[in-house]
């Protein structure tokens, strides 16, 4: 069983399908949620779910200060596998080389189409008829590592952004836990820019 973070700003409903899918995958538990922002959503999920739920506030603190403090507690942890759900900050390469650890992401298109914020808007405006779901690993880059896995998402001629993004939100809670489970197996390469998957 892969000892897992969860990293998240805002309402955390992809932790709770993290959380939820625990049941269904044996091959990872979420032993930690970290939010930078105090009084999110995510956090008060983690602790109904009695796991440990850490505010690391990032308001004030200089970036690679604040990234260092994560990875300490990160590291602290013995956290194996770190996903991002809804965490609101670009990660530096004093994050992403310092932890030597998988960070995996959710991203509300089928990357590399739409990427950074506003994602379902974004597609809304050039008139995309399918939009979706991206898991991938995170690099230095917006949203630019390579894909483990991906789902369509049809874009209806009346679809508002909200309408859209719940769309989207039920394929994320699906996939994420799906993708989370695959790395945390082991059941993949990475070769180059992308990821091959095995059985
Ligand atoms: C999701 O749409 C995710 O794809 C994006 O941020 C949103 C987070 O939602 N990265 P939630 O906090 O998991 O409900």
């Amino acid at each position: 069983m892969r000892r897992v973070a969860v990293l998240a700003s805002g309402r955390g409903s992809n932790l709770g399908a993290l959380l939820a899918a625990q049941a269904e995958y044996s091959s990872y538990r979420v032993v930690l949620v970290v939010s930078n922002i105090e009084g999110s959503g995510a956090l008060g999920l983690a602790r109904d779910a009695s796991v440990e739920a850490v505010c690391v506030p990032s308001r004030g603190v200089e970036r690679e200060a604040h990234e260092r403090a994560v990875v300490a507690l990160l590291a602290s942890r013995s956290i194996e596998f770190v996903c991002l759900a809804g965490y609101m900050r670009r990660l530096t390469p004093t994050f992403i080389d310092g932890l030597e650890r998988p960070i995996l992401n959710i991203h509300p298109s089928l990357l590399p189409a739409f990427p950074g914020m506003h994602a379902q808007k974004q597609a809304l405006e050039v008139g995309v008829r399918w939009s979706g779901a991206t898991v991938h690993f995170v690099d230095a880059g917006v949203d630019t590592g390579p894909i483990i896995l991906q789902e369509p998402v049809p874009v209806a001629p009346d679809d508002s952004e909200e309408t859209l993004s719940l769309r989207i939100l039920d394929v994320e809670h699906r996939i994420y836990p799906k993708a989370l489970d695959i790395v945390a197996r082991g059941a993949y390469a990475i070769l180059g820019r992308t990821v091959r998957l095995s059985a």
